[in-house]
């Protein structure tokens, strides 16, 4: 009750206050006392290179430094929602023209007015520790507490975060924000994760480079989604060497950012595998353009055997260097001989395109004290991925357990450097869980703001050991709020994944490690006892072998109807492709002759008990698990199990916490602002346990 009246008090104060301008009240302070810091990021903001961001956190402060080309002011603002100033928590910096001094106002976008002037907190938590101007630029080094407990900051975390830029001409002193329209700006970014860089300042390598790209594969507007696979020889190299890191190297769209490519994989072939396989095949297909990935009738099938993983590129990322104790290995004489470059196409604008993307591999014959790799992990893409239409936030998950990390993983088990999340459209929160003896440990990675066309790696401030016996769970939700129809795990972006790929050291025999609803229970659970002309083991068979089910990898099992491969649109993968519309159900008798997806379709999707117990179900039920290694002399069947029974890793709760605060009364004689004053020092307020509550100190104008 009481909660509820200073709820309404607050809401009442923040609305006079919304009438203060932002850039008639600051605090100009300067310690001098911090200077020379070691930043460990640095991004360019802008493409030319005019605004320029570092920072570092330390403890639990964070430190920035903004260099921009202005004699003006400069905005900084964080948004978790868009890259809309309306959402978002700003902090206006400037130098004075007249005084030299540099300035940092801690601000807020207005929802009421999206193009409005930002509006002042009411308490400062942007903190100017020095800030100078040239001729041509200005300079401002600032903190802030990374969570400051003020309801208008948003507390920094390792989620994805919109980083909004602006600047302009003017100091906003003169109360003109000139210039707010053309520079400005917007770049997700997980502010708080390290990131490994190229070279580092002590320790210089000597580095080579190895460029994969493919040959000018051409997309027709028809095809909207491609899956391109060409085989490349290693480099000739007699030692062992080790790959420090890689970059995509990316075909445009005309003159704009935007490409084509979705992600790519970069797989190590073991051409050992399959009897009658002979390296002159190889050599072959090394100088063939390539061809569509895991068709039948196209695809050798020697090249099921590229499987593990070196390098992975999704949408957004910039790539990945690994720390200077782990690199991959290439080259020696066991080494491989064969990779397959492997592209995801995702042609949603119908273009017409050359593309000869890849990768930029760099390595080194400085050999580190451990060989890493990467594994992915998660959910098998399969039509028994169901997310049902509208829905919020609707879980999957793909669990990799003991039966892979028991029989693969060392003693002393495996340590995690990096991961990145891989959902298609409609992922909005993921996360990687790890569990042990019945406990859920800290997630290894969590984004609640996970944002699909921003797929960087996480690179993980301490290693995770992850030993055998424990379990890695990758946990996805997805929003399908505006679609109509059920989505299916599948390869088209209209189609879902769930994928971690994780890189780790040190390397194991592991390619991948997936799970899935197994085939038998998924009918089972929508009330399906058989189908026409097929038992429930042919089904099974039909799903696990002939369908795509073994692994992430595209077995083009939509196109097997179709000659001509490359003309495959998603429509017709997820219309004519889905073998759920092809079964056609006899038992139970109330579903007689109804297809199995029609009667997906009209289940009560909208009724949220139903839903809710479906995904529950899948989740807490049963799970086929695929632990697919890179040497296939050591397979691992394929093992049904249930979901672990853990207690959940809770969050240790926020610094912030409710008081009341009461302050003496101060009444002073200058308008609104002392009235928000008054009925702030009355108002329950979020305050910081750690930090004391300082009261907004404001020079009156
Ligand atoms: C002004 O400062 C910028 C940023 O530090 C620097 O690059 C530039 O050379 C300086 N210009 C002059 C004239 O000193
Ligand atoms: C790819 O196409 C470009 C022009 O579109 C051409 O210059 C280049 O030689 C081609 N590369 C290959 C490997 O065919
Ligand atoms: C990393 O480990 C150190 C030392 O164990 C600990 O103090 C720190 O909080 C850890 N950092 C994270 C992000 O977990
Ligand atoms: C399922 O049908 C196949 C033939 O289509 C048959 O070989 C098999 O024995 C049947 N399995 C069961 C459990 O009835
Ligand atoms: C198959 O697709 C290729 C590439 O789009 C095209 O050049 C060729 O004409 C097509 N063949 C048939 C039979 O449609
Ligand atoms: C595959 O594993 C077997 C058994 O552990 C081992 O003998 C063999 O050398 C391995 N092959 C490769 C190519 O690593
Ligand atoms: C979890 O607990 C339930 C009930 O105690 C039990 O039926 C189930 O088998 C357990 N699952 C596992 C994987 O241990």
């Amino acid at each position: 009750m009481l909660l509820q009246i200073f709820t309404k008090l607050c809401i009442f104060v923040v609305y006079i206050w919304q009438n203060v301008n932002c850039a008639h009240h600051s605090d100009a302070i300067a310690h001098k006392s911090v200077r020379h810091q070691n930043w460990q990021r640095l991004e360019m903001m802008d493409n030319n290179g005019l605004y320029w961001l570092e920072w570092q956190v330390k403890e639990k402060d964070i430190y920035f430094k903004v260099t921009v080309n202005t004699r003006g002011f400069i905005g900084l603002g964080f948004s978790k929602k868009d890259a809309r100033m309306s959402s978002a928590d700003m902090v206006l910096l400037w130098v004075d023209d007249h005084t030299g001094k540099a300035n940092a106002l801690d601000c807020h976008g207005s929802l009421e007015h999206p193009h409005g002037a930002p509006i002042q907190d009411d308490t400062q938590n942007y903190h100017v520790i020095d800030g100078s101007q040239n001729e041509t630029h200005t300079i401002v080094e600032f903190k802030r507490l990374v969570e400051t407990c003020d309801p208008y900051d948003i507390p920094l975390s390792h989620d994805t975060v919109k980083v909004l830029w602006s600047f302009g001409n003017e100091d906003p002193i003169h109360g003109n924000l000139d210039g707010h329209g053309k520079n400005r700006g917007a770049k997700p970014m997980h502010l708080l994760n390290p990131v490994f860089r190229k070279q580092s300042m002590t320790a210089k390598q000597v580095t080579h480079q190895w460029d994969i790209v493919v040959n000018n594969v051409t997309l027709e507007p028809s095809m909207d989604t491609l899956y391109w696979c060409k085989i490349v020889s290693a480099p000739m190299l007699k030692q062992k060497h080790h790959i420090i890191g890689y970059e995509p190297l990316l075909t445009h769209i005309s003159k704009s950012d935007e490409t084509i490519v979705h992600h790519m994989t970069l797989f190590e072939c073991s051409t050992k595998s399959y009897p009658g396989s002979n390296a002159a095949s190889w050599d072959v297909w090394v100088r063939s353009t390539g061809t569509v990935c895991n068709s039948n009738s196209l695809t050798p099938r020697d090249w099921d055997s590229c499987s593990t993983p070196v390098a992975v590129w999704s949408i957004g990322s910039s790539g990945q260097f690994l720390p200077e104790h782990v690199g991959i290995p290439i080259g020696g004489s066991s080494g491989v001989k064969y990779y397959m470059l492997e592209i995801h196409y995702d042609n949603q604008k119908a273009l017409r395109a050359i593309d000869h993307s890849g990768f930029r591999i760099h390595y080194t014959p400085e050999i580190r004290p451990n060989d890493g790799g990467i594994i992915i992990s998660g959910v098998s893409i399969s039509d028994t991925q169901i997310i049902p239409p509208g829905q919020k936030l609707y879980r999957n998950v793909g669990i990799c357990g003991p039966s892979c990390s028991n029989v693969l993983f060392p003693e002393d088990g495996i340590k995690i450097i990096s991961g990145t999340l891989h959902t298609h459209r409609a992922g909005r929160k993921m996360s990687l869980r790890h569990i042990r003896g019945g406990k859920e440990l800290p997630r290894i990675i969590e984004d609640d703001n996970y944002d699909y066309k921003y797929q960087q790696f996480h690179q993980l401030a301490n290693e995770t050991v992850v030993l055998p016996g424990d379990y890695i769970i990758t946990d996805c939700a997805y929003d399908t709020l505006h679609r109509k129809r059920t989505t299916f795990g599948g390869y088209s972006t209209k189609q879902e994944m769930c994928l971690s790929f994780i890189t780790y050291y040190p390397k194991i025999e592991l390619a991948g490690c997936y799970s899935m609803t197994p085939v038998r229970e998924f009918f089972e659970m929508f009330g399906v006892n058989q189908f026409y002309s097929l038992n429930m083991t042919d089904v099974e068979n039909l799903f696990l072998y002939n369908g795509n089910l073994l692994d992430y990898m595209p077995n083009t099992v939509y196109s097997k109807s179709k000659t001509n491969h490359t003309d495959m649109t998603a429509e017709d993968m997820v219309v004519e492709g889905s073998l759920l519309n092809k079964l056609l159900i006899s038992d139970p008798v109330e579903f007689h002759d109804r297809t199995f997806l029609s009667h997906l379709n009209q289940l009560p999707w909208s009724e949220p008990l139903f839903t809710k117990r479906v995904e529950h179900a899948m989740i807490t039920g049963k799970h086929m698990t695929f632990c697919r290694v890179s040497n296939e002399s050591m397979s691992i069947p394929s093992e049904i199990i249930r979901y672990p029974n853990f207690t959940t890793f809770v969050k240790p709760p926020s610094s912030c916490t409710y008081n009341l605060f009461i302050d003496s009364i101060q009444i002073s004689s200058s308008g609104s602002r002392s009235l928000a004053n008054f009925f702030l020092s009355l108002l329950l307020v979020r305050i910081c346990l750690r930090q004391p509550y300082e009261m907004p100190i404001r020079s009156g104008h």
